[in-house]
């Protein structure tokens, strides 16, 4: 029945429910449970999949591999309630802004990949590569098409604005499409900079001005404060030499001879 029903991912897990159901490992219900799981974690994988290939995302981020303990300054309990998917159905924002690598694209993928699996349609790109695919569209003729593409999506995410300098004419681009998604669909959008320089970053304060108001009107702020994770390693390279030699208050400058004795 359950091959009839298409459901392979059931399948394959019946045998090894049904031993444990024999052996008093699992309840009734819990058989019931675990096999309907199996099912929807094939269903899920498999939508990833597909979304991995559709959606231009650029690595797979989810929140299990998330260390909150890292980043203090965000609240577990917002990302945990976001990644719920409620601001999807009431075609809300998520802003996350903060400094290079305090985990804003960490978060944007593990949404995204939470709304695909949820079987919503997601696209990803930084706002550098989403403007040059505009203007390419443009100069083709095929702009339409292009603003269909990331007006359609429920999740769009729009990563880095702030790193690269874009152009008027794309600025404006950005704008329009962003104007079409508002209370229509979603868009997670990361900065390491603050609302008010995005006038800068754009290139004209008064369309600058009017994007974050569309942007703000139905919005969750991330708003990060912390270290690089990217760092951490270092950090702790530092604080290991720190506790190693606690006379010495600076780190050991270059050239200084070390105790061990070179090796060969
Ligand atoms: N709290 C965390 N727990 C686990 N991994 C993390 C955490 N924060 C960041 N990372 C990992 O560190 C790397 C950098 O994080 P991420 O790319 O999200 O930074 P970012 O805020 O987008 O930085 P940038 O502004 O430079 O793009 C990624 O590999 C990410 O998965
Ligand atoms: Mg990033």
């Amino acid at each position: 029945m359950l091959a009839d029903l298409k459901m392979p991912g059931a399948l394959e897990a019946l045998d090894d429910i049904l031993h444990g159901v024999d052996s008093g490992a699992l309840t009734a219900a819990e058989a019931v449970e675990t096999l309907l799981n199996a099912q929807i974690q094939l269903r899920n994988n498999r939508r990833l999949q597909a979304a991995m290939r559709s959606s231009r995302l650029p690595a797979v981020k989810t929140l299990a591999d998330f260390d909150f303990s890292f980043q203090p300054s965000i609240r577990r309990e917002q990302v945990e309630s976001l990644h719920e998917l409620g601001f999807l159905e009431r075609k809300e924002n998520v802003i996350l802004l903060g400094p290079p690598g305090v985990g804003k694209t960490h978060i944007a993928i593990s949404l995204a990949i939470a709304a695909a699996q949820s079987g919503r349609r997601v696209y990803y790109g930084t706002l550098a590569d989403l403007i040059t695919g505009l203007e390419e569209a443009q100069a083709a003729g095929k702009l339409l098409q292009r603003m269909k593409v990331l007006t359609h999506p429920a999740l769009l995410v729009v990563d880095e604005i702030g790193y690269l300098p874009v152009t008027r004419t794309g600025a404006t681009l950005f704008f329009q499409m962003i104007a079409r998604r508002y209370e229509r669909a979603s868009t997670v959008l990361t900065s390491n900079k603050p609302f008010e320089e995005w006038g800068e970053i754009l290139g004209d304060e008064v369309m600058a001005a009017a994007l974050i108001d569309r942007l703000l009107h139905h919005c969750h702020i991330l708003s990060i404060r912390g270290n690089s994770y990217r760092m951490r390693h270092h950090t702790e390279l530092w604080q290991q030499l720190h506790r190693e030699s606690p006379s010495t208050s600076t780190p050991p400058r270059g050239g200084r001879k070390t105790r061990e004795t070179p090796r060969g």
